[in-house]
């Protein structure tokens, strides 16, 4: 119930998926959570926090603009007066051959997917030093470790996501700020559902998973709290996959 007690985690991509169940499980372990999005029904989540008798404000931001990561960062330390733990999820997914894929598109990804992380964990660094430690989760993918067919433009952002990573990393350690990034595999969100409603398509994007399903968006929300929380103080600059033994072969 206490494994991030006290704990100010703010979480982007929180209105769906892993984001959301990411938001829940820290709250319900005694974090205090900073809930962002685009989307507005963020909103809703943080709610269902507060009912169960959590402590979490929605903010929205587009992960996009630096302008919009400062001013979350300075509500947060207004709100909590500081900040622990940053999950950066936020992301898009891009299913197109390369033939397919426009330059407006790659430019695209990259921004959602990879920009973001940058500013985020360029800008959580102060607050994350005046506190003498902290926590970066960066979200990455199974298609950051390898290749599948039709999505070598998401492939090549969250490839960038892994060793962007272990550069901060090795960074911030010296600061007591860990950043790790999260591989998780074929997972049941909103982002994945259109392509595990056609069995063709399932099984063929399910592929080599060992498990034979698609992983929860709760399964990947454990793996983040281990990462956030003081469990996992020895671990830094590494890639924790969450993939049901896709990438096992
Ligand atoms: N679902 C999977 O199979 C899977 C597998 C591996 C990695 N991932 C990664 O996990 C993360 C979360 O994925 P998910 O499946 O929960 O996706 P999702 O689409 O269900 O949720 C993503 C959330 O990010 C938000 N978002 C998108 N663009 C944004 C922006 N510019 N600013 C702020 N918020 C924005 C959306 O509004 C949405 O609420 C992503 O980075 C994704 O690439 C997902």
């Amino acid at each position: 119930m206490d494994r991030v007690k006290g704990k100010v985690c703010l979480v982007t991509g929180a209105a769906n998926g892993i984001g959301m169940a990411t938001a829940q499980r820290l709250a319900a372990e005694g974090g205090k959570v900073v809930a962002t999005d685009i989307n507005p029904e963020g909103e809703k989540v943080v709610e269902e926090i507060l009912d169960m008798g959590g402590d979490a404000v929605f903010q929205r931001q587009d992960v996009t603009d630096e302008k919009q990561w400062k001013r979350t960062l300075d509500n947060c330390l207004d709100r909590f007066g500081g900040l622990d733990v940053l999950v950066n999820n936020a992301g898009i997914l891009l299913m197109k051959s390369l033939q397919e894929t426009s330059l407006e598109e790659w430019n695209e990804i990259f921004r959602v997917n990879v920009t973001s992380i940058f500013l985020g964990t360029k800008l959580a660094f102060e607050p994350m030093r005046v506190r003498k430690g902290g926590s970066i989760v960066n979200l990455s993918s199974i298609y950051g470790l390898v290749g599948a067919p039709t999505a070598a433009a998401y492939e090549a952002s969250k490839g960038a996501i892994r060793l962007f990573t272990k550069g901060a990393a090795t960074e911030y350690a010296a600061h007591g700020i860990r950043v790790n990034s999260l591989h998780p595999g074929v997972i049941n969100t909103p982002m994945a559902e259109h392509l595990l409603q056609d069995n063709d398509i399932k099984t063929a994007v399910l592929g080599p998973t060992l498990l034979g399903r698609a992983g929860t968006a709760e399964e990947i929300a454990g793996a983040a709290l281990y990462l956030a929380s003081d469990e996992s103080s020895f671990v830094v600059g590494t890639e924790m996959i969450v993939d049901g033994g896709y990438t096992c072969n």
